[in-house]
């Protein structure tokens, strides 16, 4: 084996700090490096904040990308149908995976994802399916190619392969005020789609107050920035720009979150906007796979039944108990969030909700966290909708009032009641 490329750290360092861009072999022999162990995670640290300051091309975050997705291995997923995968930048009460993936399972389409669990105040999705009793996420590698053939849809838990030093930068920029810079998270989000091996994405990129990014401008340059990533990667990559002004969902939490997913599996209407962000990133998966060419195709879907039986396929075949599925471990005790004023519901801050769930112990804040599953929040208004002083806005799933008080105190003021306001779309454009 010729032996690694070698660089200065100091050398670019100082190269990015007076603004210039690397060729792609110098990142390579940086991040390489840094894996190996011979640059020191200061010298990284003082790379992240030029970056953060000087910014990067297009040409060379694309590089950087490459250079994080081909820092592990790639899953091969070339002996499969129409591969295709789906992120999200952060969603509360965003259940879209669940339902997503059988939906478009049942139209063509293959979704065999390597997933990580939830950290922080938004749930993963491993996590969510764990609250299904018997649901497995551990299957070694040809357990999970036959599950992607036989059933379309696989959703596996290790991760740690794909774009590993990704996983050490990623530590690195939240230990030092590093992680917001558009094309450190553009390379860090694409590297893991690149090395994940499906050939079609579609990214849900978040805008609003709840988001990452709190502006549509911001929310659009990296939506961008991700799309142009894909394209001369080779991967065809589409962006749903979402709001965010309150949770995607009615239901926040794991097993709520599953049970809200199959009311829409069932056909059930809900409010719509969990069911319109779903519908929509199906279409332009499924229509850049050359699988649909109608959104009324991907509707038929879920309201024949289709999508309905690939999930319960997709579950049993994880060894998930789908009789279970109608009495999911719902925490017992329930206390209403009340509204703190008359007139129009403006606003739900989706984050403060989150954080509400994790106070009652649905979150992890460190990977050895356990996480209760059952607990929650059900959001009985949405946007647009007339509120009364005092009536529940929520009802809070808690076991025996764990967490209840802190919850509450994460709460208030996350309500904005004024008034009247006509909702906005929750799909606010596509980029293709
Ligand atoms: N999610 C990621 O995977 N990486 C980032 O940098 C930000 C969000
Ligand atoms: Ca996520």
């Amino acid at each position: 084996m010729p032996s690694p490329t070698r660089v200065n750290p100091v050398d670019v360092i100082l190269a990015k700090r007076r603004g210039e861009a690397h060729p792609q072999h110098q990142l390579e022999a940086f991040i390489g490096g840094y894996q190996r162990g011979e640059v020191a995670d200061y010298q990284v640290a003082a790379w992240l904040m030029a970056v953060v300051w000087r910014g990067m091309s297009d040409v060379e975050t694309a590089a950087l990308t490459q250079v994080l997705a081909d820092s592990g291995e790639r899953l091969d997923l070339s002996e499969l149908p129409h591969c295709v995968d789906k992120h999200s930048t952060g969603g509360v009460g965003d259940t879209t995976t669940l339902v997503l993936a059988p939906l478009v399972a049942a139209l063509g389409a293959t979704v065999a994802k390597l997933s990580g669990r939830g950290l922080g105040h938004s749930g993963g999705t491993i996590d969510k399916l764990e609250s299904i009793p018997g649901f497995g996420a551990t299957l070694d590698r040809d357990a999970f190619l036959r599950q992607a053939r036989e059933v379309g849809v696989v959703v596996s838990g290790q991760s740690a392969d794909l774009a590993p030093a990704d996983g050490l930068l990623y530590a690195l920029r939240d230990a030092t005020g590093t992680v917001e810079s558009l094309p450190l998270i553009a390379s860090s989000i694409m590297s893991k789609k690149l090395a994940g091996g499906a050939k079609h994405l579609v990214l849900d990129v978040k805008t609003g107050s709840g988001a990452f990014m709190k502006r549509d401008a911001e929310a659009r340059a990296l939506a961008r920035a991700m799309v142009g990533i894909g394209r001369q990667a080779g991967l065809a990559v589409r962006a749903v720009l979402s709001r965010m002004d309150q949770p995607l969902g009615r239901a926040v939490g794991h097993a709520l979150e599953v049970r809200e997913a199959l009311a829409l599996l069932r056909g059930e209407a809900l409010d719509g906007h969990l069911r319109e962000v779903v519908v929509v990133l199906a279409f332009e998966l499924l229509e850049s796979a050359g699988l649909v060419t109608s959104r009324s195709q991907v509707e038929a879907a879920l309201d024949d039944g289709r999508a309905l039986e690939r999930f319960e396929r997709w579950v049993a075949a994880q060894g998930g108990d789908v009789g279970a599925l109608a009495r999911l471990d719902v925490a017992p005790d329930e206390a209403a969030w009340p509204a703190p004023a008359s007139g129009t519901l403006r606003r739900v801050d989706a984050e403060r909700v989150g954080i509400a769930v994790a106070r009652l112990g649905g979150a992890r804040e460190h990977k050895s966290d356990t996480v209760d599953l059952g607990v929650g929040a059900v959001l009985h208004a949405r946007v647009g909708d007339e509120v009364r002083a005092g009536e529940p806005l929520a009802t809070l799933y808690h076991r025996g009032g764990r967490g209840l008080e802190a919850a509450l105190a994460a709460l208030t003021g996350a309500a904005e009641v004024g008034t009247a306001l006509t909702p906005p779309a929750v799909v606010v454009d596509v980029l293709r």
